[in-house]
């Protein structure tokens, strides 16, 4: 059984939509998005033979509901991709009701699949499957699965899922994420083979305000330090979020010693992250740029979920995650624009926009200067997305009242001054923005849903001896080139 029924059924769904469905104005172009239908987390993600594999939750067949599949793109170069058919489909009794979330890792020169079943019944039951691959593209499920078939104890909840499998020194080590009297638990595991699994108790769990459920927990070697990246549900005012915890992994008692907690990103759009490490030793970060509670209007148009573009992870002085788009997308860049902008308060640049990339350099000559950049902005001015940086409120702010369609509240994000300027790198695509400031620290990851035709960019400056220098890139639309395995 290399290529089962239901995998084919899904893939020719995924080839006849993307043939017939014209692609709609809010169709990314240089993010990965599902051929049709539904997709949330990223999973799976690996360096294999010499390629990038990005898999991800995957509903081939509605917008909304369905049992969770794992869809899978893979490239050379993370730039170009190939959509390959779905690696996982739902079709065993311990995963009729979803392949949920999981990673993947290179054993024994094949492609090893870790995710958990889920089943619905009057409980829950959730259990963690393996399924292996020679080529990368058609997987078989392990014949004894599941290889995980329960929490620890009766004690542990029935939400036990999204296992991310690393490998330190001779043992690989599976982290699960959990809950337990209301709080937020990751359960650590290790084995030899990847088959029989040795519980070897609880990570950590969580502390004051960091959620009854902790999603896609992901433990990150950088160096000699370790983060935990978690994606709780039920943190005060927001259902879900993603965060990550500094502290100090000790492999002999099998715990993790959490010291600070920050927020991964402060965007609407952006949950259940997974990094891998790849040929060059790279950390390499993908997100779900969506949210559960987020408005998805591209259902309409038949398809919902975009991936972030990947980010190279890094550690500050201090043990922050920095976050920077991979040095490759910069390979899609084609048309810089330069504008040098001082003393006027309101300017309209020359140059339209609707996807691209921008750096901002905005001078810091008084403290109570608030710059507001609006992009996507309509002739008329009532179409536009605001990104303002006030100085006097030390935060910067996304705007979306009147972005379009979808979520219109405003994002805010406390921000630290200290040079002569404030920089901002932003991705902006049909349907999202993301901002990355403080070298990469700060980030907000949001979507937007503005019509077609609404490209222009606007600058106003607020306050004396204000001055902005703005660079513009087009950027190539790699996803209309997408190439089909049939
Ligand atoms: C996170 C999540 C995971 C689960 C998956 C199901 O967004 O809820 O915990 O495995 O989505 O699609």
């Amino acid at each position: 059984m290399i290529y089962n029924g239901h995998i084919k059924l899904a893939h020719k769904q995924a080839l006849y939509d993307l043939e017939t469905i014209n692609p709609d104005s809010h169709r990314q172009s240089f993010h990965l998005d599902p051929p049709s239908n539904w997709m949330n987390d990223p999973n799976g993600l690996v360096y294999f033979n010499e390629e990038y594999h990005v898999f991800f939750q995957y509903g081939p067949f509605s917008t909304t509901e369905g049992a969770r599949h794992w869809g899978h793109y893979r490239s050379k170069d993370l730039l170009h991709w190939e959509l390959l058919p779905p690696a996982l489909a739902p079709d065993e009794t311990y995963d009729k009701d979803g392949c949920f979330s999981g990673s993947a890792v290179v054993h024994n020169g094949k492609l090893h699949l870790l995710y958990t079943g889920h089943v619905d019944e009057q409980r829950i039951k959730e259990v963690q499957c393996l399924a292996v691959s020679n080529d990368g593209i058609y997987f078989e499920k392990y014949e004894h699965n599941p290889v995980i078939a329960a929490p620890p104890t009766s004690k542990f909840s029935n939400d036990f899922r999204d296992p991310k499998v690393w490998k330190y020194q001779d043992l690989y080590y599976m982290v699960i994420g959990n809950t337990k009297d209301g709080k937020g638990q990751a359960l650590i595991y290790s084995s030899k083979n990847l088959i029989q699994w040795n519980y070897q108790g609880v990570l950590a769990e969580s502390v004051g305000d960091q959620g009854f459920m902790w999603e896609c927990p992901d433990l990150l070697t950088i160096g000699d330090e370790h983060v935990l990246v978690l994606s709780p549900e039920g943190m005060e005012n927001t259902k879900h979020k993603s965060i990550y915890l500094t502290g100090e992994m000790d492999y002999n008692l099998n715990k993790f010693h959490q010291k600070q907690v920050y927020p991964l990103d402060y965007g609407t759009d952006f949950y259940a992250p997974q990094t891998f490490v790849d040929k060059t030793g790279r950390t390499i970060m993908y997100g779900w740029m969506n949210m559960w509670e987020s408005s998805m209007p591209t259902s309409e148009s038949g398809y919902v979920g975009s991936l972030t573009v990947p980010r190279e992870i890094t550690l500050s002085n201090e043990g922050k995650i920095l976050q920077k788009p991979v040095q490759e997308l910069k390979q899609l860049r084609f048309g810089e624009s330069k504008f040098s902008l001082s003393n006027e308060n309101s300017v309209r640049l020359s140059k339209l926009l609707e996807y691209g990339e921008l750096e901002v350099i905005l001078k810091i000559k008084e403290l109570n200067s608030h710059y507001k950049l609006s992009l996507r902005t309509s002739e008329d001015n009532s179409e536009k997305t605001v990104i303002g940086l006030d100085l006097k409120q030390k935060m910067l702010y996304v705007d979306r009242a009147l972005s379009g369609k979808g979520d219109q509240s405003i994002i805010k994000m406390p921000i630290s001054v200290t040079g002569d300027e404030y920089k901002l790198n932003i991705l902006l695509d049909r349907s999202s923005l993301e901002i990355f400031a403080e070298n990469g620290e700060k980030v907000i990851t949001t979507r937007i849903y503005p019509k077609a035709e609404s490209k222009g960019i606007h600058l106003f400056m607020d306050g004396e001896n204000s001055a902005a220098q703005i660079k513009i890139w087009d950027l190539e639309d790699h996803m209309r080139n997408l190439k089909l395995h049939e």
